[in-house]
């Protein structure tokens, strides 16, 4: 250090590098120490969700879309207890985002917070109480994930009071729809013939995800 005003310098420059790395790795760790926790919970579990939850599969095709696309603001219709939300929530754990998750029914929600709880997700998750056909009418967005998981039947009028909520870009999901429902044919033909959305149909599973892009 030839000039010694130059000093100061040096040592801030030092400090800020220390704190820096310091953050990165505490970071880094926690996330690995996440990721395992998640990962061990969704193998156990694969095969003991018995509450109409959406199969592995399925919570992985969430996973990466969220995870690919940076979605950070999402939209859950029927938690049930938590399997999807699961996905949904670690997916955000990487791109810094939160889902607002809606369920009628005391008792699974109870469940699905406790599972995100014990997975130290709960940042990641706000969970409503309530009937979606109101709720989801009221909330403000916007959004950029939806995945509709709840009554079949509305899953045209679900669409309609997110559709100005969902930005452009963003995706807007449905599960089931390879399914034989009254409420699955209207939704698959409204939804395929909207000028402003692009649909695909995930076949990971037997279930089918629709994927309907907003241009
Ligand atoms: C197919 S399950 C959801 C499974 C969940 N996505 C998972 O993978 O773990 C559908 C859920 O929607 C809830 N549900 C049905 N109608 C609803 C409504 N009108 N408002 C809120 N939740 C509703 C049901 O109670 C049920 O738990």
């Amino acid at each position: 250090m030839k000039n010694k005003n130059s000093l100061p310098y040096f040592f801030s420059f030092i400090l800020l590098m220390g704190i820096t790395s310091s953050c990165y790795s505490q970071t880094s760790t926690d996330n690995k120490e996440l990721d395992e926790r998640v990962q061990q919970f969704l193998d156990e579990n694969r095969r003991q969700w018995r509450d109409l939850n959406i199969p592995y599969e399925d919570g992985k095709v969430l996973f990466d879309l969220i995870v690919s696309n940076n979605y950070q603001s999402a939209l859950e219709i029927g938690t049930s207890t938590g399997h999807s939300t699961v996905w949904i929530a670690w997916a955000l754990s990487k791109t810094g985002g939160k889902v607002i998750t809606l369920e009628i029914d005391e008792k699974r929600q109870k469940e699905a917070i406790i599972n995100i709880q014990k997975l130290g997700l709960s940042a990641y998750v706000d969970f409503r109480l309530g009937d979606a056909h109101q709720m989801v009418k009221e909330l403000k967005g916007p959004f950029d994930f939806v995945f509709s998981d709840a009554d079949k039947n509305w899953y045209v009028q679900y669409f309609k009071d997110i559709h100005p909520k969902l930005k452009k870009g963003g995706r807007f999901t449905a599960h089931n729809v390879l399914m034989y429902s009254g409420g699955i044919r209207d939704f698959m033909e409204y939804i395929n013939n909207h000028p402003e959305y692009q649909t695909s149909v995930d076949r990971s599973s037997s279930s089918g995800i629709s994927i309907s892009w907003k241009k």
